[in-house]
């Protein structure tokens, strides 16, 4: 586009060119020849010796149109406009540069003028001294006239005139063709290196196009070996993955499958303790009597164990429903279940908003915390348990605190972990399996757990649930 606004301006201006070359030719002509003629006019016109070629002025009518020198010699007097045209007459071209001289009531009838010659005398206002240029009609010439007036100098041999009359006029006609013929060859070699420049454009273009295009395939050959590995990557992983659940998931049936085998013989040891001790009872002394009792209390202890292990191996296998859960009335229930054992404890239960999970796991939260903060808060004179809940970032955070025992927070970290114990077994008795199933049931339900503390000033338990929307 850049290439053909460039082209056309110059033609634009190469056309423009060509008429201005002829119009100043055209003007120069017309100067010339005026000059050349007004001299003339300046000497009343001039005398010659008649010859053959010019006998004398057929239509001069002047009272010393023919006189002699005092030596006999005949002279004939020429007017301006016939001068002209005999000097004229001796141009080598005579189609270029040549002015002639007309009017509209001509004394000399070749001197008529033409079409577009009357119609701009016509239009002349007399005063008005103009030169008027235009391109012929059909674009192969172009016209230039200036008008006479009427000075007192052409009243000897223009009677008929008076004095500022328009007399007509010199007019002059370039063909274009030459300067043309000049112009076409400008024009051929703008168009041929506008050719060139367009040419080169395109095959830069072409080249620049081939080289995004190549670019371009490789950006996506690039992308898709990126996608590719991606892709590769996630299957690995979703392989790994598969192969990890499916160990973890042996692990635990086999662990699970342990601890339910395990009970059986355990159950027998505690039943034949029992029996012996029934029924050699009076044979035994206190110290046998009291190790029969230790054998029957470490099987409890061993089966309690039993069974908390695979309460926590079901956290984990137990399929997950999703329900609203009520909060307040699940605690309500609970602790009026879990107190009853400790009449002197005071329970505060806050209101709890309604969260959304498993109800049977987020019982056992619940439960296992409230059984954890009576036992710890049993020493104290006045053991008081606060349950309470905020709502943040569409979770429900939950608290139960209670002012029991407590723990140093150097073992928090250890708290929720399997067999974890931070207080001796007489006082506190427990397996260290309750808060690990919490923890665990809290983290299937996407939530947090964590405790706040200090020994002896009472612990506070904190976890997050989703909170049920709608
Ligand atoms: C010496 C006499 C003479 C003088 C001076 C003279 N002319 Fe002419 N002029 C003639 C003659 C004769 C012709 C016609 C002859 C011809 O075409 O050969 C003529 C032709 C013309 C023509 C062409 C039209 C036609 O009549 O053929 C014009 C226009 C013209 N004169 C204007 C003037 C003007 C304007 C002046 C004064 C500034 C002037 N002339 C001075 C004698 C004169």
């Amino acid at each position: 586009m850049l290439v053909a606004a460039s082209l056309a301006w110059y033609l634009w201006q190469e056309k423009h060119e060509v008429e201005e070359t002829a119009r100043k030719e055209a003007l120069a002509t017309l100067d010339r020849d005026n000059a050349y003629r007004q001299w003339l006019v300046d000497q009343g016109g001039v005398y010659v010796r008649p010859s053959e070629k010019t006998p004398g002025d057929p239509y001069l009518v002047h009272p010393l149109k023919n006189v002699a020198t005092t030596g006999g010699q005949p002279l004939t007097l020429l007017n301006p406009a016939f001068v002209l045209r005999e000097v004229q007459s001796r141009l080598v071209d005579p189609s270029r540069g040549r002015a002639r001289i007309v009017s509209l009531t001509p004394l000399n009838p070749q001197n008529t003028a033409d079409a577009w010659e009357r119609k701009e005398l016509d239009s002349l206002a007399s005063g008005q001294d103009r030169v008027e240029v235009v391109t012929g009609a059909d674009g192969t010439y172009l016209r230039a006239l200036r008008p006479f007036f009427v000075a007192s100098g052409c009243l000897p041999c223009h009677t008929a005139y008076k004095e500022g009359d328009i007399a007509g006029a010199i007019s002059t006609s370039v063909p274009l063709a030459p300067y043309q013929a000049i112009n076409r060859k400008t024009v051929q070699g703008i168009a041929f290196s506008h050719g060139v420049i367009w040419l080169v454009g395109l095959a830069g273009i072409g080249a620049a196009y081939r080289r995004g295009r190549q670019h371009a395939a490789a950006q996506r050959e690039w992308a898709a070996s990126v996608a590719n590995m991606n892709a590769e990557l996630e299957c690995r992983v979703a392989v790994r993955t598969e192969e990890l659940t499916r160990a973890l998931a042996e692990l635990e049936s086999f662990s699970y499958s342990v601890s339910h085998d395990l009970r059986a013989p355990l159950r027998a040891l505690n039943g034949y303790a029992h029996l012996l001790k029934e029924a050699q009872g009076e044979a035994l002394d206190p110290e046998q009597q009291r190790m029969l009792d230790r054998i029957g209390h470490n099987a409890e202890k061993m089966g309690q164990l039993i069974d908390d292990m695979l309460d926590y191996a079901r956290t984990a296998r137990a399929a997950m429903k999703k329900e609203a859960i009520p909060l307040k009335p699940m605690a309500e229930a609970l602790v009026r279940e879990l107190s009853e054992p400790h009449p002197g404890a005071r329970l505060d239960i806050a209101d709890l908003p309604t969260a959304e999970g498993d109800p049977v796991m987020v019982r056992q939260i619940f439960a296992n915390l409230i059984a954890n903060a009576l036992k710890f808060s049993a020493g104290r004179d006045a053991p008081a348990i606060t349950i309470g809940a905020t709502v943040e970032d569409g979770m429900v955070h939950c608290f139960v605190r209670d002012n029991g025992a407590g723990f140093d927070m150097a073992y928090a970290g250890k708290l929720f972990h399997l067999f974890q114990r931070l207080h001796r077994e007489p006082e506190f008795p427990g397996t260290g399996v309750g808060l690990a199933i919490v923890k665990r049931i809290v983290e299937r339900h996407g939530g947090r757990v964590w405790a706040e503390a200090a020994p002896a000033a009472g612990a506070t338990f904190h976890f997050t649930l989703p909170l049920h929307k709608g």
